[in-house]
């Protein structure tokens, strides 16, 4: 029988993957725009760099990683997201010795055991950035501002931004107990998880999608009214910089995100097309996870792309690649002559499809309707006796004769 990939871990194959480079090359021109680099960071990092930074508590860290022992009695992971790798690879490499600005991209498989869904995979791929270094609100509106113009350069109306504030280690905590003590009088609503994380995580219950805890959390305090003055100042200041710059956003005070490091503004893009999957990307500010993770204090922020689900948006699109031309040829030595035309343009940069089977004409040209060739040539006896032959333009209909040398159809066909 014959072998099947893991459930979870999906093939991208040719015609999906156009749109996957139109996306990466995206990001890369709209970031680079924004001063960023990119780095490359490895996939297995040691299992105590998640559960320090995620933290213990999340279900990513929980339930939902791929960890193992290697063979050197290691205990390793495969990164279920980037910004701890990148962060201990700036840390490791006293990147912020040079300059603690640093501004960084990254893009790759990332691996967490989710129960797979449309949207939700098991191997999925992020685009990320990460920008350290900076306290001044003007960056978090720079980092948010940059996802949207990702976004609007894809031509997607949707996502859309909703922003929170998580607050900070002297505003958090008071929060928290006064969110535990509303939650205390209304324990029986709650599901099975959130009464299990109400000691060491009590704010998922407020983005918690289960009915009960939808009615648990009905006038529960908010995040943003417990803010202490320094969080409180930042995120009136990012709201005023994106109104400043005309980036449009919502205020979502629910938005609890399931990671640990956040601090202050916190952000995902959302979507109602994708189901129950409807962030597209999402990321916040991080000011003590280089200090806790062994660095110096400098603080962070960034976000991560869910790159299948801007595919899934994407969906409609055509990405297909179309050759430049087809040569359909007639005979064997036509065949040879439209072998060498065809080598001659892909050296001066074409793309170029021909036959391989010696199939009649008709079916030749149905290969290059097949392809989308933008335009045939048809070469046969006549042509290669009179030096030319009819180079028709898929597209507009149009036919001019061409003399059967590689520069002048590469002329023709690129104008
Ligand atoms: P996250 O919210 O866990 O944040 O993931 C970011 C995005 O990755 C999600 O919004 C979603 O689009 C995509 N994603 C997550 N899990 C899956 C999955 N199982 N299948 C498909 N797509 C998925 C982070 O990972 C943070 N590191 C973001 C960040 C960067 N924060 C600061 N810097």
């Amino acid at each position: 029988m014959a072998i099947t990939g893991i459930k979870g871990f999906n093939d991208i194959l040719p015609g999906e993957v156009e749109k996957w480079q139109y996306i990466e090359a995206t990001a890369r021109r709209v970031f680079e725009l924004y001063g960023l680099s990119e780095i490359r960071i490895p996939i297995l990092e040691k299992t105590e760099l998640f559960s320090r930074s995620i933290g213990d508590a999340t279900d990513i860290v929980e339930k939902e990683m791929y960890s193992f022992v290697d063979k050197g009695e290691n205990r390793v992971t495969m990164r279920p997201e980037g910004t701890a790798s990148v962060m201990r690879s700036y840390i490791e490499h006293k990147l912020y010795a040079q300059d603690p600005v640093a501004r960084l991209y990254y893009m790759g498989p990332m691996f967490r055991y989710e129960r797979p869904q449309k949207g939700r995979y098991r191997q999925f791929h992020q685009i990320g950035a990460e920008l350290t270094g900076v306290t001044d609100p003007t960056v978090d509106a720079q980092v948010l501002t940059m996802l949207s113009h990702f976004f609007a350069e894809l031509g997607l109306d949707e996502p859309s931004l909703e922003i929170n504030s998580l607050g900070c280690p002297e505003c958090r905590p008071v929060y928290r107990e006064s969110l535990k003590n509303f939650l205390l009088t209304r324990m029986e609503l709650l599901c099975e998880d959130c009464v299990r994380r109400y000691e060491t995580n009590p704010l998922r219950a407020l983005d918690c999608k289960a009915a009960g805890c939808k009615e648990a959390t009905k006038g529960a305090p908010a995040m943003l009214d417990n803010l202490c003055q320094g969080c409180s100042d930042h995120f009136e200041k990012t709201k005023s910089y994106l109104d400043a710059v005309g980036t449009k956003y919502r205020i979502n005070e629910r938005m609890v995100r399931g990671l640990d490091y956040y601090t202050r503004t916190t952000f995902e893009m959302v979507t109602s097309l994708l189901g129950a999957q409807s962030a597209v990307a999402a990321g916040g500010r991080y000011d003590g996870l280089i200090s806790e993770l062994g660095g110096p204090q400098i603080p962070g922020i960034g976000f991560a792309i869910g790159v299948e689900r801007v595919a899934l948006l994407l969906a409609e699109k055509d990405f297909a690649r179309r050759p430049d031309l087809f040569i359909a040829a007639m005979g064997e030595v036509a065949h040879g002559r439209a072998f060498q035309l065809m080598t001659a343009l892909q050296r001066l940069g074409s793309s170029v499809e021909i036959d391989y089977e010696g199939k009649s004409l008709k079916s030749q040209l149905r290969r290059a309707d097949k392809f989308k060739a933008r335009y045939t040539l048809i070469i046969g006896e006549d042509e290669l006796s009179k030096g030319t032959a009819p180079l028709k333009n898929m597209d507009g209909g149009t036919q001019e004769e061409v003399a059967l040398e590689a520069e002048a159809i590469l002329k023709a066909v690129k104008g």
